[in-house]
């Protein structure tokens, strides 16, 4: 039998817009409705609960970005490297969320002082090769990809981020099982986009256009065979069904007001070498 996938996720409880620190939450401050975030994280929930086995990590109140558990760090085995925060409104969350991995049980490898790297939101397992993607320009310094290559002896190919709305790898690109790829082109620089598409043969990439890209069609959550996330089109939805995937949309705008979707509500636990 194989084993269930494990994700973390963490209640919305203390959720809301009250600092801005991305261009989604501009028009955001104070904007978020508590009841239908609850019911849109539970519905994300429970789809992902009929599917894999969902840990949760107790939410602190004053951290209201703590839902978004992909920022936590990266997990490959039984490592763990906690993330980095650059923005003190989150810096918080990195004690919570390093307290809870040891009490796990995964050996916890820190980053040199002095870098900033915002965990699974920046760095994605590619699900066809032994390779980490690793996206920075934002969030996360671009010198974490030697770093991380050497303490979790993987290869990493780092990639720019060019535009200010896509400001994780995980809100434009996507890494599927079996080695596809959903990503945005022009959320990268010319070099960047290159390196993608040296990597991911092209009958394996998924191009996704700005209309989806904005409805963060490509923060989304790949378990099994089931593609998880905000919204897709119907030329998106047929892409991802035409490389066998079964494509479940679920709303999230109250997280989109913060600048996430499904993807950045869970981490997965379980990467094997
Ligand atoms: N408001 C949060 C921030 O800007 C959203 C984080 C979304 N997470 C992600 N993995 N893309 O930090």
């Amino acid at each position: 039998m194989t084993q269930r996938p494990r994700m973390l996720m963490c209640p919305p409880t203390y959720f809301e817009v009250s600092y801005v620190i991305n261009p989604w939450m501009a028009r955001h401050v104070d904007g978020v409705h508590r009841s239908r975030a609850q019911a849109q994280w539970d519905a994300l929930h429970a789809l992902l609960s009929a599917r894999a086995e969902v840990r949760l990590i107790e939410p602190a109140p004053g951290l209201p970005d703590m839902p978004f558990t992909a920022n936590a760090g990266v997990v490959l085995g039984d490592t763990f490297v906690p993330s980095r925060f650059r923005h003190a409104q989150r810096k918080g969350e990195e004690p919570l969320f390093e307290r809870w991995f040891a009490q796990q049980g995964y050996t916890i490898q820190a980053l040199p002082e002095g870098l900033d790297f915002e965990g699974a939101g920046d760095a994605l397992l590619d699900r066809g090769q032994s390779l980490l993607w690793m996206g920075y320009g934002h969030r996360s310094d671009a010198a974490c990809a030697d770093i991380l290559g050497t303490m979790l002896d993987i290869e990493v190919i780092p990639l720019r981020l060019s535009d200010a709305r896509f400001y994780h790898l995980d809100t434009c690109f996507c890494p599927l099982q079996n080695g596809a790829l959903l990503y945005h082109p022009a959320a990268f620089d010319d070099a960047s986009r290159a390196l993608i598409e040296e990597r991911v043969p092209a009958h394996r990439r998924l191009a996704v256009g700005a209309d989806d890209a904005a409805a963060f069609a490509c923060n989304a959550v790949d378990v099994n065979d089931a593609v998880i996330l905000n919204r897709a089109s119907d030329a998106l939805r047929d892409g991802l069904r035409g490389l066998g995937y079964d494509v479940i949309e679920t709303p999230l705008g109250e997280f989109m007001k913060s600048g996430g979707s499904a993807k950045c509500l869970t981490l997965r636990l379980d990467e094997p070498r």
